[in-house]
């Protein structure tokens, strides 16, 4: 068996006994396709299947048992039915509260790669202070995931709610002065807090696979010196480490040949609309599949 730092977000061998190896990349959503572009432009040999589970949107709001039974339920589509050999939880909510559930969903050999770690590490690099504001959903804020994970680097986290942002990007309404003003509020909300707590923050984290979009917005809203960590990149790095790793040998640079199938389980048609957005390419026919429960 063969590991890689191995944190709380990683398990698995993923030995894949195959050239090319399969890469299931799962989100609530279609949010997660930003960390699918990330992940194609690390590694373009590499196949893909990605599902959003837009029936049962948000994963925000719900509770960890429910958040743990549904995402369990997509990672073994993944495994099963796409015969994926790593696993990208591209969802922060899931990652937070169901990363052990997807872990025991799944045989050992798959590795399992979730968002909030590789966001805390790339967070540590960044931070001068040590002090880090990281929003999300209420969910991911309430399990304190990132704060914990954060604390294990040593900073200190601030975390804020944001439950807006994800309806609003899923509407489409990314350069949209109502989503611009949303997210001025919370950023003052966010920013005062800092303040009060006595904090000096210099790294904002996004929390959520959805707020890359918005990113151009909250660069023109914080302080220049402040830096933004895109937990989404963080977690496609991670993975290239592992496929380099389990592989042998880096991943070519660019071959541009992979192969990506998508699935959701409610609204394909929104889902080849706007995904393309998220993914920055057409994301072509999207395949409808009935998880169950
Ligand atoms: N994909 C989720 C996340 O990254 C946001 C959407 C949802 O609430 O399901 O936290």
């Amino acid at each position: 068996m063969t590991s890689l730092g191995n944190g709380p977000e990683t398990s698995g061998a993923a030995s894949t006994g195959s050239a090319v190896p399969t890469i299931g990349v799962f989100d609530s959503g279609f949010g997660g396709l930003t960390v699918l572009r990330a992940l194609v432009t690390r590694a373009p040999q590499a196949h893909y299947a990605f599902i959003g589970d837009t029936a049962r949107l948000p994963y925000g709001s719900k509770s960890r048992r429910t958040i743990a039974r549904y995402a369990a339920q997509s990672a073994r589509f993944l495994v099963e039915e796409q015969r994926a050999d790593y696993l990208v939880i591209a969802c922060n909510t899931a990652s937070a509260l169901a990363l052990d559930a997807i872990k025991e969903a799944v045989p050992a050999s798959v590795s399992v790669i979730g968002v909030i770690e590789p966001g805390a590490e790339a967070a540590r690099r960044a931070s001068k202070t040590g002090d880090v504001l990281v929003i999300a959903t209420d969910a991911t804020v309430h399990s304190h995931a990132y704060a914990a994970a954060c604390r294990a680097h040593g900073l200190r986290a601030l975390e804020k709610a944001c439950p807006l942002l994800v309806p609003l990007v899923e509407e489409g309404w990314i350069d949209h002065p109502v989503t611009a003003e949303v997210i001025r509020i919370y950023l003052d909300e966010l920013l005062a807090e800092a303040a009060a707590a006595g904090l000096n923050p210099d790294v904002l984290v996004l929390g959520c696979t959805h707020y890359p979009l918005l990113k151009p917005v909250f660069r023109r809203m914080i302080p220049a010196s402040m830096r933004i960590i895109d937990s989404a990149e963080s977690a496609a790095d991670k993975l290239v480490m592992h496929l380099s790793y389990d592989l042998g040998t880096p991943p070519p640079a660019a071959l541009d040949d992979s192969v990506m199938k998508f699935f959701a389980t409610d609204s394909v048609e929104k889902f080849e609309r706007l995904g393309s957005r998220f993914l920055g390419r057409s994301v072509g026919k999207v395949e409808l599949v009935d998880l169950g429960g």
